[in-house]
C-alpha cells in the first residue's frame, strides 16, 4: 500500500508519521518548500531501526514519486491564525489546492483524494471539480475530527474514558457544523441520559469552536495531532477495506434533499473509498441544521467560484 501526502506541516508530517510508525502503508511526502518533505522523511525513516517497522518513507518536491499511490492526502496550504475562520483561507488554499490537484492527476490520475485543507468544503468541492473522478473517490476529512472533539468534550464531563464515547457530527466544517447529541452514547448509554441539556448545549457550542480554540492557543497554527489521527483513521478503512461507518464530507446527490455539494454526512468508508451514503432519520431541528450548514458551503462555494473566475 503507498499513500502520498502533499504538504510536510505539521498535519502533513504527523500524518507520515502516524501511517509508516503504524505499519500501514508506504508514505511518499511531498512539499512546495525546497528541502522541507525530503527531511522530514529522512527523519522519519531513520526511526524506523528504533520502532522496528518496515515501511518505506521518502520524501520531495516533485510528483514523479507519487505514481502508484492508492490514496493521496492533501493537506498542503496555509493554516488559521487567532481571529481567522476557516473562510478566511479560501483565496490562498483554493488556488493551493487547484495547482495540487492538477499535479496529482498528472500522476496518479485514479487515486483515492483525501481532503484535509481548509475550507475543508470548498476544497473537496474543488478536488471533485478537477479531478474527474467518481464523488466516492473524492473525499474530505473533517466529521471524524469534528466527531472526536465532541466525544473528547462528552469524556471529560463524565469523568469517563473517550473509548467509550461514540457520537456524530455532521454538515460543513466551521461554525454551521451540525452536532448530533441524540445520537451520542457511552458504550450504549444515550449521551441525553447522562448529561444535563444546558451542559451538554455548552459541549455542542464548544465543539462547534473546537479549532478555534486550539488556535487561541497556539497562535502561530491550528490543530494537527487529532486531525492528523482523524486523516490516519480515514485511510486505514480505505487500505483495509474496514467499512467503517465514519462520517466524511462528499458530494451529495440527492441524499438529505441536497444536491452538487460536499458537505460532511455518515458514509461507509471501504477499498472503493465512499462506498454508500448513509441517510440518517433526522428530526426537524437537525434537518434545519443541515439545511443552513449546506447553504453556508454553498455560499462559500459561490465566493469561491467569483474568486477563481468560474462564474
Ligand atoms: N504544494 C505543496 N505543499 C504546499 C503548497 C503547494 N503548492 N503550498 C503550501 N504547501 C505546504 C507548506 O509549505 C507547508 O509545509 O503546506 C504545508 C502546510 O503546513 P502548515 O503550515 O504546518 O499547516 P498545517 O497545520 O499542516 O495545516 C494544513 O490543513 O487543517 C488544515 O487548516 C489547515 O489548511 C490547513 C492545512
Amino acid at each position: 500500500m503507498k499513500v502520498t501526502v502533499v504538504g510536510a506541516g505539521n498535519v502533513g508530517a504527523t500524518t507520515a508519521q502516524r501511517l509508516v510508525e503504524g505499519g500501514l502503508a508506504d508514505v511518499y511526502l511531498v512539499d512546495v518548500v525546497e528541502g522541507l518533505a525530503r527531511g522530514k522523511a529522512l527523519d522519519l525513516a531513520q526511526a524506523a531501526p528504533i520502532l522496528g517497522h518496515s515501511c518505506r518513507i521518502e520524501g520531495g518536491e516533485s510528483y514523479e514519486a507519487a505514481e502508484g499511490s492508492d490514496v493521496v492526502v492533501i493537506t498542503a496550504g496555509i493554516a488559521r491564525k487567532p481571529g481567522m475562520s476557516r473562510d478566511d483561507l479560501l483565496q490562498t488554499n483554493g488556488n493551493i489546492v487547484t495547482q495540487v490537484v492538477e499535479n496529482v492527476r498528472a500522476v496518479c490520475p485514479d487515486a483515492i483524494l483525501l481532503m484535509v485543507s481548509n475550507p475543508l468544503d470548498v476544497t473537496t468541492y474543488i478536488a471533485q471539480q478537477l479531478s474527474g473522478l467518481p464523488r466516492s473517490r473524492v473525499m474530505g476529512m473533517a466529521g471524524v475530527l469534528d466527531s472526536a472533539r465532541f466525544c473528547a468534550f462528552i469524556a471529560m464531563e463524565l469523568d469517563c474514558s473517550p473509548a467509550d464515547v461514540s457520537a456524530m457530527v455532521l454538515g460543513g466544517h466551521g461554525d454551521s457544523m451540525v452536532p448530533l447529541p441524540r445520537h451520542a452514547t457511552v458504550s450504549g448509554v444515550p449521551v441525553t441520559e447522562l448529561v444535563p441539556p444546558e451542559r451538554l448545549q455548552a459541549i455542542v457550542e464548544r465543539t462547534r469552536n473546537g479549532g478555534a480554540e486550539i488556535v487561541s492557543y497556539l497562535k502561530t497554527g491550528s490543530a494537527f495531532y487529532a486531525p492528523a489521527a482523524s486523516v490516519v483513521r480515514m485511510v486505514a478503512a480505505i487500505l483495509r477495506d474496514e467499512k467503517r461507518l465514519l462520517p466524511a464530507c462528499v458530494e451529495l446527490q440527492g441524499e438529505y434533499g441536497l444536491d452538487g455539494l460536499p458537505i460532511g454526512v455518515p458514509v461507509i468508508l471501504g477499498r472503493e473509498g465512499v462506498e454508500r451514503v448513509v441517510e440518517l432519520d433526522l428530526n426537524a431541528e437537525e434537518t434545519a441544521a443541515l439545511r443552513a450548514s449546506a447553504e453556508h458551503v454553498r455560499a462559500t462555494i459561490a465566493d469561491w467560484q467569483r474568486l477563481s473566475g468560474l462564474s
